[in-house]
């Protein structure tokens, strides 16, 4: 496969920025049957939940393949490897003893691992509407620092505990299918706890790299008028702030503590534990305006008539197969944002996830968006936002949740009926992208 190249080589990143791809551990391993179920697992059993009808089960049988999977990893040439620890695998027996396989064929091929402790595929029997589940997760957190500790160096704690929140409890559109609406709000305080603990589990299991993976995207409002304005602003506070605010401020944003169980204020001293670093997955802006008092369709989703906002359609940007929009400038705004908002408080940030569905081998869609947000991220570093790495979403095309396996975000493709993995042209071009980065 003989990439394109965009025409002009990317800036110059500093000496030891981290360049890695990410995966999921429920997205990519298959091997169902050879683990506990998982809350993914039964909501994807319901009959209308995945739009194509099809299962995890088998995914990119990774569990299987890994040694391929990490040669690919060690021929594109990147530093590290962000994949998750299956909570529900780890529960099983002899569960941990594939990710440290998996961690030494790592090792062996120089790619650095870092898991994320828990992307979304909660155990089936435990539940975040639970105070508990927080506990429980520490003592997860504890049981693979011990077994993977000598050889993992950077850790991750939670994925997105805002779509984990939004999509799986107060949409329902994700696992476990709950449409709890406001109701969802301990959700995300349990999760916020929970990697709080996790970092205690952590510290006290030797770490000192511990990072998590936030989403982050800039809040367009869709007008200067004050409806829309305030609109935005409680949209932002709801899918970013919630979960940015209390780590690195020790708060909630107003009025939300309130709507909260237990002793918040103790909560979040454990909450707003130090970070080594503050990771963060970008895909999009979102142009939010006061509610229009009608349901909206809006990426997949159903959104009730009756919240205090309403997602607008971006208009005038190109959109990936996802119908996401690219903007690449809206990831320096971010990063900036960022910076301006918490200050000397923004522990140094990882692009934990950043990427785009396209389909098709000759994926030049994807080199111009990858391009073109690298290119975004340097611009934010030379406006003095401390930027460490940058993670592609994803190695392998894989099971994009409720979407099945429709959309493709793999540098590299998978057929799913011989489960063949063929690098595409991004693959290819960001090959040679990272060989010019370690020239220089
Ligand atoms: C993120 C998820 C990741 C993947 C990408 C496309 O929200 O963390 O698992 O689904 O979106």
């Amino acid at each position: 496969m003989i990439a394109r190249m965009a025409t002009n080589p990317l800036p110059q990143f500093p000496p030891g920025f981290l360049w890695g791809v990410s995966t999921s551990a429920h997205q990519i391993e298959g091997a169902a049957d050879e683990r506990d179920p998982s809350v993914w697992d039964a909501f994807t059993a319901e009959p209308g939940r995945i739009k194509d009808g099809s299962t995890a089960e088998v995914a990119c049988d990774h569990y299987h393949r890994y040694p391929e999977d990490v040669a690919l990893l060690a021929g594109l040439g990147v530093d590290a490897y962000r994949f998750s620890v299956s909570w529900p695998r780890v529960n099983s027996p002899g569960g941990l003893d594939f990710y440290d396989r998996l961690v030494d064929e790592l090792c062996a091929a120089g790619v650095r691992p870092v898991p994320t402790l828990f992307h979304w595929d909660l155990p089936l029997e435990l539940d975040w509407l639970s105070r508990d589940t927080a506990a429980r997760f520490a003592d997860h957190a504890a049981v693979v620092a011990e077994r993977l500790g000598d050889r993992v160096k950077k850790w991750i704690t939670l994925n997105e505990p805002a779509e984990h929140t939004l999509l799986g409890h107060a949409l329902g559109a994700h696992a476990p299918g709950r449409r709890l609406l406001f109701d969802a709000l301990p959700v995300a305080h349990h999760q916020l706890l929970a990697h709080g603990l996790a970092v205690r589990a952590l510290r006290a299991a030797g770490a000192d790299d511990i990072g998590i993976a936030n989403s982050h995207g800039p809040t367009w409002a869709a007008s200067r008028r004050t409806e829309d304005v305030e609109a935005a602003d409680f949209y932002d506070v709801l899918l970013n702030r919630l979960f940015s605010d209390p780590l690195l401020l020790g708060r909630y944003p107003e009025g939300i503590g309130e709507l909260l169980p237990g002793d918040v204020e103790s909560d979040l001293k454990v909450i707003a534990e130090p970070l080594d670093w503050y990771g963060v997955n970008y895909y999009q802006p979102t142009k939010v305006g006061a509610p229009e008092g009608a349901e909206i369709e809006f990426s997949g989703l159903t959104l009730p008539a009756d919240l205090p906002f309403s997602v607008r359609e971006l208009e005038g940007y190109p959109v990936t197969d996802f119908g996401w929009p690219v903007v690449p400038e809206a990831l320096t705004e971010l990063l900036v944002g960022l910076r301006e908002r918490y200050g000397d408080r923004l522990p140094p940030v990882v692009i934990t996830e950043n990427g785009c569905s396209y389909e098709g081998i000759d994926d030049q869609e994807r080199i111009a968006f990858l391009d073109g947000h690298v290119r975004a991220l340097h611009r934010a570093l030379e406006q003095g936002v401390d930027v460490r790495g940058y993670f592609v979403w994803s190695l392998m095309d894989n099971f994009e949740w409720a979407e099945g396996y429709a959309r493709r975000f793999g540098l590299v493709h998978v057929d799913y009926d011989t489960l063949e993995r063929t690098p595409k042209a991004s693959y290819t071009w960001l090959r040679a992208a990272l060989r010019a980065q370690a020239r220089r």
